[in-house]
């Protein structure tokens, strides 16, 4: 049994990009892996956060996590900031990080380019998502595509520590779906589908309404050829329409040509926003059900009393392994 971590910010509400680029792999792997998923707040006050907001976001995220079909009996869900190791253990893999490093992560410099005031906390991001993963000997880790260099980042500070200590951390390895790694904005098909993109008709939001989803896929940005075919360079609307209907269906893109061949894109719109509507449909009303409800409390505290025994057993040999701390003298 191979043993899974992965995480999401509670940064606003999650997109069908963030559902199909992650949380449906999820779904799949819980069946057959050991699984801890993370609700990763200290990630999201990298940048500022409204404090009513983020504590809203983070509830609600639990409850879309489980309405995605997470399975408390058998996946970990916790919120990172509730089992305190995470810190612990990123103070230490920033101690083996270099700057350069740091500063040459895409992410990093996409989030800090134009900005006067960029928080120290952006640079040491990475760090941070190493020891997430890195705590819990995790052998698989499912993200979608932008993750990629973090991930590749994460390998070389395990080795790294691994070859400068002691031999303790697992090196993980990185899971992107072959489809829907990387959901683009219907507004501008060339950029990614972000939750925290200031213009809301270039997102799909799962808590959305249906008719605000059936509107905001209307309007989705295409061209003028009329024909439903994937190219990515030439047709990046349809291409990403097409990937959103294949993901949510099952179907392939190839038997989606296929099926609207000499038919518009006002036909083809409205059959990718049933799509949607099918899967997004039974969770909303899920959602609904947990967010209010105990039980929620419940699982994310039985969650990180589970993640915190792991963490803790890692987060002592990796401090064993630095020479930090004390041997306490016999008596
Ligand atoms: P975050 O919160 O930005 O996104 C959560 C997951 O959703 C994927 N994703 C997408 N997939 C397809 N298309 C898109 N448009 C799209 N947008 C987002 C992301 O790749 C991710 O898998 N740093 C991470 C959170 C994190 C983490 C970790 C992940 C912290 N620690 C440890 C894995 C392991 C992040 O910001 O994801």
């Amino acid at each position: 049994m191979k043993t899974i971590f992965s995480g999401i910010q509670p940064s606003g509400t999650l997109t069908i990009g963030n559902y199909l680029g992650a949380l449906q792999q999820f779904v799949q792997l819980q069946e057959e892996e050991n699984c801890y998923f993370c609700i990763v707040d200290e990630h999201a006050i990298t940048v500022p956060q409204d404090r009513l907001k983020l504590r809203n976001n983070i509830r609600s995220l639990a409850a879309l996590y489980l309405a995605s079909g997470i399975d408390p009996e058998k996946s970990t869900l916790f919120i990172q900031s509730e089992v305190p190791a995470h810190t612990q253990l990123s103070w230490m893999m920033q101690s083996i990080s270099y700057i350069g490093e740091l500063e040459r992560m895409t992410q990093f410099k996409d989030k800090s380019e134009g900005k006067e005031a960029v928080s120290a906390g952006l640079l040491t991001y990475p760090p941070l998502m190493a020891a997430d993963i890195l705590l819990y000997n995790t052998d698989l880790v499912p993200v979608g595509e932008d993750q990629k260099q973090h991930l590749e980042l994460t390998r070389n500070l395990a080795q790294r520590f691994n070859n400068k200590f002691n031999d303790i951390f697992t090196v993980p390895d990185v899971s992107i779906p072959k489809v829907g790694a990387r959901i683009m904005s219907l507004q501008e098909p060339t950029k990614k589908m972000s939750k925290s993109d200031e213009n809301e008709k270039s997102f799909i939001s799962m808590l959305d309404e249906p008719k605000k989803i059936e509107k905001k896929i209307k309007s989705a940005v295409t061209d003028s050829e009329g024909i439903v075919k994937f190219d990515k360079e030439n047709k990046p609307g349809i291409s990403n329409l097409l990937t959103i209907y294949s993901s949510c269906t099952g179907e392939s893109i190839a038997s989606l040509e296929e099926k609207y061949k000499g038919k518009g894109y006002g036909e083809f719109k409205q059959g990718t926003a049933d799509a949607v509507l099918q899967v997004l449909t039974p969770i909303q009303d899920r959602y609904q059900e947990l967010i209010e409800s105990e039980t929620l409390d419940e699982i994310l505290d039985q969650g990180a009393e589970k993640a915190s025994i792991t963490a803790n057993r890692t987060l002592a040999k990796a401090k064993k392994a630095m020479g930090l701390g004390r041997v306490k003298k016999k008596k």
